[in-house]
């Protein structure tokens, strides 16, 4: 659509700023879990480095691993990473990101991760970050792709923070991205079961009631029209790049930590986007207030009562009033952490759980596929 190319040239600062706070960002995504294990071991496939899958993995992939002892998995891990079967070829660094050459602490086994284009020929993915993509299609690979290897296309980005570009339309064969309906769906967080060798949750100190970091300031931003009628209600404590204070990691999180509640005010508004904004405060024991898609669209992913939904307010005028009621009420300020008992927040790797995930999905799935008309399914 050509408004959307408009807007992404409006936005063109924004973007490119937005690339120096995702390097930031960068440290936000940490250490991802899946809370389904695939421990099948397979024993009678023990083919070295064969250029095309050819052992079928659809067939036990249950979710019961679940119950799995982390030791033994770890110990399998390291004999079955030595024989890999699927390949998957990082083309560019996404953001300039280092990835990780190893799945294992995702619990994927068999999957060699490279950066070496020399392997090419025998790469049954290749991992396609749109940005770079989209600062120049000369960066796609330039030999013809070899008959069993798919295209995946990535980007953590929300469309209205990336390029549309008609070229790529009908160029890859399977998408990853926060959306769930990707192909690879890799959300910025997600929820896992907590287990007995988990700490139980301790609320940190809290000195300060409703705080907000922001970097991308517009003014036409519905998140900024918000914050400017809610300030006259409640005191907000504001933090980031467009209130002139740059932090590093540390200083970031001990400011949402030491907060009782966290705008977590999205930048552009899209189905799935729930970005590092609600994850982070839900990490580090805060109440995240949410802007973003509909509350039933955020419940897909957490659970209703672990956050306070804006669009559950008629005006922000009666959002600050519960905020300074539930400031005065401990028991029902408390109650949103009930879901701390029974799970606890992951995050993604960026790149590398996209470059992971990939794998697992490549040895499950190795018939022909197509993604056709990726403008409209993202962009709409
Ligand atoms: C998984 O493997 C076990 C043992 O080989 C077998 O008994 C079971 O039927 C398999 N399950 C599926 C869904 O194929
Ligand atoms: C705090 O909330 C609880 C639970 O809703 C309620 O029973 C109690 O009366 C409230 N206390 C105050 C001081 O408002
Ligand atoms: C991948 O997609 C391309 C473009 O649609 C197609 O030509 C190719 O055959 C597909 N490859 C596989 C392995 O599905």
């Amino acid at each position: 659509m050509p408004s959307s190319v408009l807007q992404w040239k409006t936005m063109r600062p924004f973007g490119f700023r937005s690339l120096i706070v995702l390097g930031f960002l960068g440290g936000l995504f940490t250490y991802y879990k899946l809370d389904i294990k695939f421990l099948k071991s397979d024993t009678s496939a023990r083919q070295v480095h064969p250029t095309v899958l050819n052992t079928p993995g659809d067939s036990n992939c249950s979710t019961e691993g679940q119950h799995n002892q982390p030791q033994e998995a770890a110990v399998v891990d390291k004999v079955e990473d030595t024989e890999p079967d699927t390949i998957v070829l990082i083309w560019m660094r996404p953001f300039g990101y280092n990835i990780a050459e190893s799945c294992s602490k995702f619990n994927i086994k068999k999957c060699q991760l490279t950066e070496d284009k020399a392997l090419y020929n025998k790469a049954h993915g290749v991992l396609l970050h749109h940005r770079e993509i989209q600062e120049n299609l000369e960066n796609l690979p330039k030999e013809p792709r070899p008959w069993f290897q798919k295209w995946v296309w990535y980007n953590m980005e929300s469309p209205e923070n990336s390029g549309l570009i008609p070229e790529l339309d009908d160029l890859f064969n399977l998408t990853s991205s926060y959306r769930l309906d990707s192909n690879i769906p890799v959300p910025y967080g997600h929820l896992e079961p907590v287990t007995p060798e988990d700490e139980s949750f301790k609320m940190p100190v809290k000195d300060k009631s409703v705080c907000w970091i922001v970097s991308n300031w517009n003014t036409q931003y519905r998140r900024v029209k918000f914050y400017n009628e809610m300030k006259k209600h409640i005191k907000i404590h504001t933090y980031g790049n467009a209130f002139g204070s740059k932090m590093n990691y540390q200083e970031y999180t001990s400011i949402i930590s030491s907060c009782k509640f966290y705008l977590a005010f999205e930048n552009s508004l899209y189905h799935d986007y729930l970005s590092e904004k609600i994850y982070m405060p839900m990490k580090l024991g805060t109440v995240p207030v949410v802007m973003g898609p509909s509350r039933q669209n955020y419940e897909d992913h957490v659970p209703g009562d672990s956050f306070i939904h804006v669009d559950d307010f008629s005006t922000p005028k009666e959002l600050a009033d519960r905020l300074l009621y539930l400031d005065r009420n401990d028991t029902e300020y408390t109650a949103y952490f009930d879901w701390t008992n029974r799970f606890k927040v992951q995050r993604s790797s960026f790149g590398t759980t996209h470059a992971c995930e990939t794998c697992r999905y490549l040895q499950r799935n190795k018939g022909y596929q197509a993604f056709h008309g990726l403008n409209k399914w993202y962009w709409g």
